[in-house]
């Protein structure tokens, strides 16, 4: 569920999940308008659904409609997943942390244990990220955002290891990390670039963008350059979906080579 939704790639993601596993069942994309987003949902379990994905705008409104939560959902205050429950009830869970982990450890040598971190951005997909840094216990995490009010919420929720930090200090406080994470939209097809130079990055540290269309960003492809592992965001997207298919479907599925080649080939559609 989304508003809009065409653009959805989760659809072909799980269509293809469904025939490679022999599931019999569906995956359809819902254009739901946001005052009309409480009645789509309350209407899932007579409908005879299991579950749906919700995606922008209403990953925090789904929250209120949720008769429970998981932890992660409750603390990044935003939901990606509802399930319909034994009783009819409705479970909602964030899974965007976890697909942003399995992506960073699959899609390179990382350890949390590694470095700090700069997160750049402040908004709902850092908010999950943060989180998720913060989970596994990465030492230090710089949160940098154009608006610094918004790095300092964040830095006050999430405790003691974050530091907000001014945007225009996006240069100087990579020296001593071992992950550089874009959650901005800058980069995306249509929007501004990133600007950043990444002089100071020690060349070990791994570089993640979570924009996936362009697949390879600018700063993907000046980390590239400058002789850094580079993780891309497509697999974030792919990892966050694996726990809603095990759920809905029964069957957790693999992020595949052949999958990333399908999705990639949709991407340059
Ligand atoms: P999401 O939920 O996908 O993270 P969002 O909440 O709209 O989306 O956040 C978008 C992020 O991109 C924000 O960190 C935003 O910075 P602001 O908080 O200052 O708005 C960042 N962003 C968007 N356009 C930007 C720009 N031109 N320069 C710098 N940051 C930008």
């Amino acid at each position: 569920m989304g508003w809009p939704i065409s653009h959805s790639l989760s659809p072909t993601l799980h269509r293809y999940w469904l025939k490679e596993y022999g599931v019999v069942g569906d995956y359809l994309p819902f254009a739901v308008p946001p005052d009309e987003l409480e009645a789509a949902l309350r209407n899932l379990p007579s409908q005879g659904y299991k579950g749906v994905n919700v995606t922008v705008p209403h990953k925090e409104n789904a929250m209120k409609f949720c008769d429970e939560l998981d932890e992660p959902a409750q603390r990044v205050g935003a939901v990606n997943m509802v399930s319909v429950t034994e009783s009819g009830g409705l479970a909602g869970r964030n899974t965007d942390g976890i697909g942003f982990l399995e992506n960073l450890r699959f899609g390179s040598k990382w350890q949390s244990g590694d470095g700090p971190a700069v997160v750049l951005g402040a908004g709902g997909a850092s908010r999950a990220i943060v989180a998720s840094l913060v989970d596994v216990g990465v030492p230090a995490i710089f949160i940098c955002n154009r608006t610094h009010s918004r790095s300092e919420l964040l830095a006050d929720f999430f405790g003691k290891k974050c530091t907000a930090t001014r945007w225009l200090d996006r240069n100087a406080v990579l020296g001593d990390a071992s992950l550089l994470v874009n959650t901005t939209s800058l980069g995306m097809l249509g929007q501004p670039s990133l600007e950043i130079d990444l002089s100071d990055l020690s060349s070990g540290a791994v570089v993640n963008d979570i924009v996936y269309a362009p697949l390879e960003t600018r700063l993907l492809a000046a980390a590239r350059a400058h002789g850094n592992p580079v993780v891309d965001g497509l697999g974030m997207l792919l990892y966050q979906a694996r726990p809603a298919f095990q759920t809905w479907f029964g069957v957790m599925p693999e992020v595949s080579d052949g999958l990333r080649r399908f999705i990639q080939k949709k991407l340059d559609h």
